[in-house]
C-alpha cells in the first residue's frame, strides 16, 4: 500500500535579487507503509527541500503530495497542523529537545497538546521509554544525558503519538559512531515491530545502510535509487559507489567507518 506519493514536485525560490533557483525540479517518489526510505545527495542538491515539502512543513511551487491518497494541498491551514501532529513523526539532527524540561517531559510534549488524560500519558511514556531502552533517564534534563540518549529520546518523542510516518533529517549528523550505530539499531527495530515508514535523509553512508532502499538527488532531480539485498555490508559498499558517481563535495560524505 502507497503511503505517501509525490507528484512531479518543483520548488522554485525567489531571492531578493530576483534571482530564482529552482532546488527540486520534477521530482517524483512514493512511500510504501512500513518502508524505510533513505534520500542521499550532496550539499545543497534538495534534500531538506523535499523532506520539508513531503512533511508539509513547506509547499511545492507545482506538483502535488498525496498522503493515504489525500491530497494535502486541499487542506487547511488548521487541517494541515493537526495532520502534522497526529500523523507524522521528526527527528532532527539537533534533537530539538528543550532543556527547561526533563527528558520525560520533552517525550510526552505532543500528548499534551492533544489534551491526553494524565494516566494514559504516563502509560504511554513506559512503554516507548521502554522500547528505545530510556528508561533510566526520564527524570533527567536534556544537558545531564548523551547525544545518543537526547536522540533516543527525540525518536521517543516522534512515536509517542503512533504516527504514519516518520521523517528523519541527519538523525545521525551530531552523533559519533556507537551512538549513529544504536539509533540506527533503534529506527530500524521500531521500522520492523511497528511497521511504521520512515525517509531518512543523511550524508552518512553507514546510516544510510540500515534502509532498504536509497534515493539518489542531484541538482534537485532524481538520480536513482538502489534497493538493500540481504546483507546490509554489500549494501553499504553499494552506497559508496554510487556516492562517488554521484560526485559532489567529499567533505559531505562522513568519514567512512567499518560497520
Ligand atoms: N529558504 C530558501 N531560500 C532560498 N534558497 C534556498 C532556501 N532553502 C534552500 N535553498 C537553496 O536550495 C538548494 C537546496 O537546499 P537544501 O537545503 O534542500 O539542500 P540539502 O540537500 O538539504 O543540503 P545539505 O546536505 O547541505 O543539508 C540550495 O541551493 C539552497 O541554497
Ligand atoms: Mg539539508
Amino acid at each position: 500500500m502507497t503511503i505517501l506519493q509525490a507528484n512531479s514536485i518543483t520548488k522554485i525560490y525567489r531571492s531578493s535579487q530576483s534571482v530564482a533557483h529552482r532546488a527540486l525540479d520534477d521530482f517524483s517518489l512514493s512511500i510504501e507503509k512500513g518502508e524505510f526510505v533513505g534520500v542521499m545527495g550532496p550539499s545543497g542538491s534538495g534534500k531538506t527541500t523535499l523532506l520539508n515539502i513531503l512533511a508539509t512543513i513547506d509547499q511545492p511551487t507545482t506538483g502535488e503530495v498525496l498522503v493515504e491518497g489525500k491530497n494535502l494541498s486541499r487542506l487547511s491551514k488548521k487541517e494541515l497542523a493537526l495532520f502534522r501532529r497526529r500523523k507524522l513523526g521528526f527527528v532532527f539532527q539537533d534533537f530539538n529537545l528543550l532543556d527547561t524540561l526533563t527528558i520525560g517531559e520533552n517525550i510526552i510534549l505532543p500528548l499534551t497538546l492533544d489534551k491526553i488524560p494524565v494516566k494514559e500519558m504516563e502509560q504511554r511514556l513506559q512503554t516507548v521509554a521502554a522500547t528505545l531502552g530510556i528508561e533510566g533517564i526520564l527524570d533527567k534534563r536534556t544537558y545531564e544525558v548523551s547525544g545518543g540518549q537526547q536522540q533516543r529520546a527525540a525518536i521517543a518523542r516522534a512515536i509517542i503519538h503512533e504516527p504514519l510516518l516518520i521523517f528523519a533529517d541527519e538523525p545521525t549528523g551530531n552523533l559519533d559512531s556507537k551512538s549513529s550505530k544504536d539509533v540506527m539499531e533503534t529506527l530500524t527495530a521500531l521500522h520492523q515491530e511497528k511497521n511504521v515508514s520512515i525517509m531518512m535523509v543523511t550524508h552518512d553512508p553507514f546510516a544510510a545502510s540500515y534502509c532498504e532502499r536509497i534515493i539518489f538527488i542531484k541538482d534537485g532531480k532524481w538520480f536513482t535509487e538502489i534497493r538493500k539485498g540481504h546483507n546490509r555490508q554489500a549494501f553499504f559498499q553499494d552506497i559508496l559507489d554510487m556516492l562517488s558517481l554521484l560526485g559532489g563535495n567529499v567533505n559531505d560524505i562522513s568519514t567512512v567507518r567499518p560497520s
